[in-house]
């Protein structure tokens, strides 16, 4: 495996045998899998689960990592295009991407979204320009777009669960949130869910579908997989019968890039917060995902969030297992 960039980019019978692995290597564990390879790993965006789970999942297999991110005492990067370096920064991405993969036999970099132009994010020009500066094998752990060790994850979170593939009704529920946030977990959650083969609902208010490509391309993975995609703005309707909750927050496409116009967007949408009554009408052990992190009593209310219902703890341990078959196949342990 040369990269794990796109869920999409794999068919569904690898992602079984990926999934098959991280079961196995976390019952029966290969801590010599690995020994003697390096991870690299480059945060341009902040994490806690993505940070721990490649470091956790490299030493599990016996291999090793190392973490660069602007926060730490690295010289200030400069990453725009074909500027003259006369301020802060010292080093440019140029350099500093190329050296960092040099010391690793793989690399996962993470670069959020920049949100300032939708067509630009959409197609992941910042991310595909670091992964031009590189040679070495490897993982995106979260781009504009994309974040596929989450989809992976979340795919064996609904097996480990026994929600039905074909037949389990998903539901992608937009969320309030104080701030603007990007699409990549949304946009990659429903290409999963739909590439699995379920039925899926974006459920979203007015000014928060999402973009047109994307449904699009979820519309493909489900007609290949004998899942389908619908969207609704309608609470009640979209939770009928449904299995899973997946709640996440995204930047409304509508004013993408327009800080005022999403902020006015979602300032009368604070009672888009998961409670209990919006299971009502669900599957009795509908479950509620999250990919973490969360904000309490914003985007969930405590007690669905503390409750049985919530799953989101067993999500970000399969963080760690997805990654670490992942891992195995990548850098050369048997599969
Ligand atoms: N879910 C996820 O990617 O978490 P972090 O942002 O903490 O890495």
């Amino acid at each position: 495996m040369k990269a794990f960039n796109d869920l999409a980019d794999f068919s569904n019978e690898e992602i079984s045998a990926l999934l098959e692995l991280a079961d196995r290597l976390d019952s029966q564990p290969e801590p010599e899998a690995l020994r003697g390879k390096v991870l690299s790993l480059l945060f341009l965006s902040p994490s806690l689960r993505t940070l721990a789970s490649f470091q956790a999942a490299m030493t599990r297999l016996g291999g090793g990592s190392f973490v660069i991110s602007p926060d730490m005492s690295i010289h200030g990067l400069e990453t725009r295009p074909g500027i003259v370096m006369d301020g802060a920064a010292a080093e440019h991405i140029r350099e500093a991407v190329p050296v960092i993969a040099s010391y690793g036999d793989a690399i996962g970099i993470r670069a959020f979204a920049e949100r300032k132009n939708l067509e630009t994010d959409l197609a992941e020009t910042e991310f595909s320009a670091l992964i031009d500066l590189i040679h070495t094998p490897y993982i995106n752990m979260e781009s504009a777009m994309n974040h596929p060790c989450q989809n992976l994850a979340d795919w064996k979170t609904l097996d480990d669960l026994g929600v039905p593939a074909n037949g389990g009704k998903f539901v992608l529920s937009w969320a309030y949130h104080p701030k603007a946030l990007p699409l990549a977990v949304p946009s990659s959650t429903l290409h999963m869910a739909a590439k699995r083969g379920m039925d899926v609902t974006v459920l979203r208010p007015e000014g928060f579908a999402l973009p047109d490509v994307l449904m699009q391309k979820a519309s493909e993975a489900a007609a290949k997989s004998g899942g389908s995609i619908q969207e609704s703005d309608n609470r009640k309707e979209a939770m009928e019968d449904a299995h899973i909750i997946y709640a996440k927050s995204w930047s409304s496409t509508k004013y993408y890039g327009d800080k005022l116009g999403d902020q006015k967007a979602r300032e009368e949408l604070i009672d888009w917060c998961v409670d209990d009554p919006w299971f009502d009408n669900a599957q009795d052990d509908c479950r509620f995902m999250h990919c973490l992190p969360v904000r309490r009593g914003v985007v969930v209310s405590e007690p669905v969030l503390d409750g049985p219902r919530s799953v989101v703890i067993h999500e970000a341990r399969n963080r760690m297992l997805a990654q670490m078959a992942i891992l195995h196949q990548m850098l050369g342990g048997t599969s």
